[in-house]
């Protein structure tokens, strides 16, 4: 079966943790497309070459979780020879047969407009940059400067920004448990499935 949820949001709305629940759940492969970006970011030189010779070592390195590596990659994101060097990737990935979950900026609107299931997943910038300082710690306010500017970049860029495919169905998780965002997710996946 070949069956492609696409979840987008922004930084820290629960895209990771939905899209996880979902593909064990449904038993589909996920992919966590920031990690590419991210992996980019962090390679040194230039970045298009950088995403153009992504190997599995680059995308297992331990430091692209930080708040740094965010913001490189949100950089790197922009530049659209970067964007279009990871297209096939993950298209090809998205069409494996057994069903995939892809989380990212754009998978609704550019990647795979034609998946079956759309989400995009948000929360207040205030409720995202909280659950960000619980991980990273620090200053709470500079982590919502933060949050705030990694928004600003991707919803702004020219190249693929981040906005809801017109299609896709909007999850709130600002005052949702985990749990009640997962069971929203999945039942909307479910009812698609049939
Ligand atoms: O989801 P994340 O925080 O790991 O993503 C890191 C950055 O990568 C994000 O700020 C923008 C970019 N990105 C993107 O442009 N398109 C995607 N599909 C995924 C991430």
């Amino acid at each position: 079966m070949i069956f492609t949820i696409a979840v987008d949001g922004p930084a820290a709305a629960g895209k990771g943790t939905i899209s996880r629940a979902l593909a064990e759940a449904f038993g589909f492969a996920h992919l966590d497309t920031g990690l590419l970006y991210r992996a980019v970011g962090a390679k040194a030189g230039d970045p298009v070459a950088a995403a153009r010779s992504l190997s599995p070592e680059d995308l297992a390195r331990d430091d692209l979780r930080s708040m740094a590596a965010g913001q490189a990659a949100s950089v790197v994101a922009a530049i659209p020879e970067v964007r279009a060097a990871l297209v096939a990737f993950q298209q090809d990935f998205a069409r494996r047969e057994g069903g995939a979950v892809l989380d990212g900026r754009d998978i609704g609107t550019v990647i795979c407009p034609g998946a079956e299931v759309k989400l995009f997943v948000t929360a207040s910038a205030e409720v995202r940059a909280h659950r960000r300082w619980l991980e990273v710690g620090g200053d709470e306010a500079q982590v919502l400067a933060e949050v705030k500017a990694r928004d600003e970049r991707d919803m702004n860029r020219a190249d693929a920004p981040l906005k809801p495919a017109a299609d896709s169905i909007l999850i709130d998780t600002s005052t949702l448990s985990i749990d009640e965002a997962v069971a929203q997710a999945a039942a909307i996946v479910r009812r698609r499935l049939g």
